[in-house]
């Protein structure tokens, strides 16, 4: 039986390199996903700013949006330079920026095209090219439209697909909604797996915590997180254990401060402000005492010009000292706090 896995989900603005650096702290194994690069931008624009990233990342997949199987390639090629282990195409974006490039979820309605990317790409690199796409857009019966979605993938030699469980409807819904909205249909995707023993399927979609993590996987080969993993990061935590049988590289949120301090001095001796790092920190402790003080604290302090390191270490004893309050010991069960 192959590894089951788990991976973070691709997510403009939030996945950026200091968000994923700091995944890694709380996971060795959690494949990290970047956000969407368009084609256009890797070929033409500043490509250390755009796909640059810290090699603690590792594994981690860079995500394209495009559906030029000439650029789909050489950007392959410029990505796979940069040392990332997957190209992953997106097929499920549904905004009216990507629709306009003929990109994105509106793909689903062209699956030759979709192919032609794949394959194309396939024959740039030698990485793992993957796919990540919907149940369907619109009117379409995600029956046949995911059926014929992967038969073009996979005869191009796609290597795993990750199926985002529900329909993007492409008119009148922000990609926000579009998240929210359409229904969510699991099912779908447990019956293209038993469909196709042999193809690696991932679930996507709505999932937020572990218990159902298990669950999926007793159908599918791997599950992606989005919103869940960046809102509530210490999800991570049980991810190397529960799923990979192995010791996570820190005990708890605390330690996964303490773990990225260096990455996060390196940053600030870059000039690089505090706040970009500490932005994909706010969920950590949540549902702790301390926890919205820890939050206000650096929501408010690490924005300021000049902020370092104390001002994290400051909002993390206000967690601390709010627990030992409560409980005399830091360790003690977190209290509901929000
Ligand atoms: C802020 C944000 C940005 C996103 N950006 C992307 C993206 O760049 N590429 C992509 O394929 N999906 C993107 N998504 C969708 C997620 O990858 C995922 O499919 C979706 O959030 C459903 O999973 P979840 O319920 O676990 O969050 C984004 C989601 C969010 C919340």
């Amino acid at each position: 039986m192959t590894q089951k896995f788990f991976t973070v989900a691709p997510m403009m603005d939030w996945t950026d390199r200091h968000c994923r650096a700091f995944h890694r702290v709380l996971s060795r194994r959690a494949r990290l996903y970047t956000e969407m690069v368009t084609t256009g931008a890797v070929i033409h624009g500043p490509r250390e700013r755009l796909l640059g990233f810290d090699p603690s990342e590792h594994p981690v997949a860079v995500q394209l949006g495009g559906s030029d199987p000439a650029e789909l390639a050489r950007a392959a090629r410029i990505c796979a330079d940069f040392g990332y282990d997957e190209i992953n195409l997106n097929v499920g974006c549904p905004s009216d920026r990507v629709q306009n490039g003929r990109f994105g979820a509106c793909l689903m309605l062209e699956p030759a095209l979709v192919g032609e990317c794949v394959a194309a790409m396939k024959a740039a690199v030698v990485l793992p090219v993957t796919v990540k796409c919907r149940i369907g857009v619109d009117d379409q019966d995600p029956e046949e439209a995911l059926d014929r979605l992967t038969d073009a993938v996979v005869a191009a030699g796609c290597d795993e697909l990750t199926v985002h469980a529900r329909k993007a409807w492409l008119q009148g819904l922000s990609p926000k909604e579009n998240r929210d909205i359409p229904p969510l249909d699991y099912d779908r995707v447990y019956r293209l797996k038993q469909a196709r023993p042999g193809l690696t399927v991932a679930i996507n979609g709505g999932i937020k915590t572990m218990a159902e993590v298990h669950g999926h996987l007793r159908h599918v080969d791997g599950v992606m997180l989005g919103r869940a993993a960046y809102q509530e990061p210490e999800i991570l935590l049980a991810v190397d254990r529960e799923l990979y049988g192995e010791t996570p590289p820190v005990a708890d949120a605390f330690e996964a401060v303490a773990a990225y301090e260096p990455y996060m001095a390196a940053r600030l001796a870059e000039g690089e402000r505090l706040s970009a790092m500490t932005r994909h920190m706010l969920g950590l402790f949540t549902g702790r005492p301390g926890a919205r003080a820890y939050r206000r604290h650096l929501a408010t302090e690490a924005v300021k010009p000049g902020a370092g390191l104390e001002t994290l270490r400051e909002a993390v004893a206000l967690v601390a000292r709010a627990t030992e309050r409560l409980h005399g010991d830091r360790s003690a069960p977190a209290l509901a706090e929000g």
